[in-house]
């Protein structure tokens, strides 16, 4: 949560409380991918009812009780440049973690981490619960998307915790085996410096047994907006790139993969105009 394919939605306290009930009643464990917990934790006290006057912190807290452990990306809502961490319930299987730990990473007492970093992540996640914080980073990506939507670009709205585009409807010329998304992704960087991620049928398409392609249910593009970085004018910038890319929408092609790993292809695929 929030969830990173789907335009970084937020997932409600409803919803996690049914999968806490069922993975209890199936004996399975409920892990919660908790990266993005404050940002989901915003949109539950100003979207879900009953949650008004429960503080962010306190959101998360509730969320953390369902669960019987947790992966964190720090990158994210520790608000830091590196590192990460698995926290356990079960002290059985947190020791057989930690033996791996040292054999892969390092020491349970730092993971492969230095002690700045973990230091760092302890402060992020004290104030990535700040109101103030939340409310700038929540609302600058909603800048963005309102621009985006004004501009005619279709995205998913309401904003989730990134401003993700639809490129289906964007480049409806270009066939879904000819990856639209990524088309999007590179005129992006081509015309403005501005990386992004493409998610859809790179990222999730699958081959038949003829060969073909076939594609994911969207094609999006993600536009992950780091944390405490972009200023206004920067946002402003990103929404003009989008204006040229709308001017030569029409004249874009496609493209077909020359290469690509067994798995998780989209990271090292290498592509070629058609
Ligand atoms: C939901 C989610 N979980 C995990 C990860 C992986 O994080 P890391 O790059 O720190 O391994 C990402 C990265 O984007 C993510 O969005």
């Amino acid at each position: 949560m929030t969830n990173n394919s789907g335009g970084g939605q937020p997932v409600s306290m409803e919803n996690a409380r049914a999968v806490a009930e069922i993975c209890k009643k199936h004996g399975i464990r409920f892990i919660l991918d908790a990266c993005r917990i404050a940002e989901n934790a915003w949109f539950i006290k100003h979207r879900e009812a009953g949650f008004e006057n429960t503080t962010y912190r306190e959101i998360a807290q509730q969320m953390f009780a369902l669960a019987d452990g947790s992966i964190m990306s720090a990158k994210k809502d520790a608000l830091v440049n590196m590192g990460g961490f698995l926290a356990l319930r079960d002290l059985d299987l947190a020791v057989q973690c930690r033996t791996v730990l040292i054999v892969t990473e390092g020491f349970s007492t730092y993971g492969g981490l230095s002690g700045r970093d973990m230091e760092a992540i302890a402060i992020g996640l004290e104030e990535v619960f700040e109101p103030d914080y939340l409310n700038y980073r929540i609302k600058s990506t909603a800048y963005l998307a309102d621009k985006l939507y004004a501009l005619g670009v279709p995205i998913m709205r309401p904003a989730g915790g990134h401003a993700v585009c639809r490129c289906r409807a964007f480049y409806p010329n270009i066939p879904l085996d000819q990856y639209p998304g990524q088309v999007m992704a590179c005129e992006l960087y081509r015309l403005g410096g501005i990386r992004c991620c493409e998610i859809g049928s790179v990222m999730f398409g699958k081959y038949g047994a003829d060969g073909k392609l076939i594609p994911a249910k969207m094609d999006l593009v993600r536009l992950a907006i780091p944390r405490r970085v972009y200023t206004q004018s920067h946002l402003d910038y990103v929404a003009e790139a989008f204006g040229e890319l709308t001017k030569h929408r029409d004249k874009k092609s496609g493209y077909k993969i020359v290469y690509e790993p067994p798995f998780l292809r989209h990271f090292t695929a290498r592509f070629e105009a058609v």
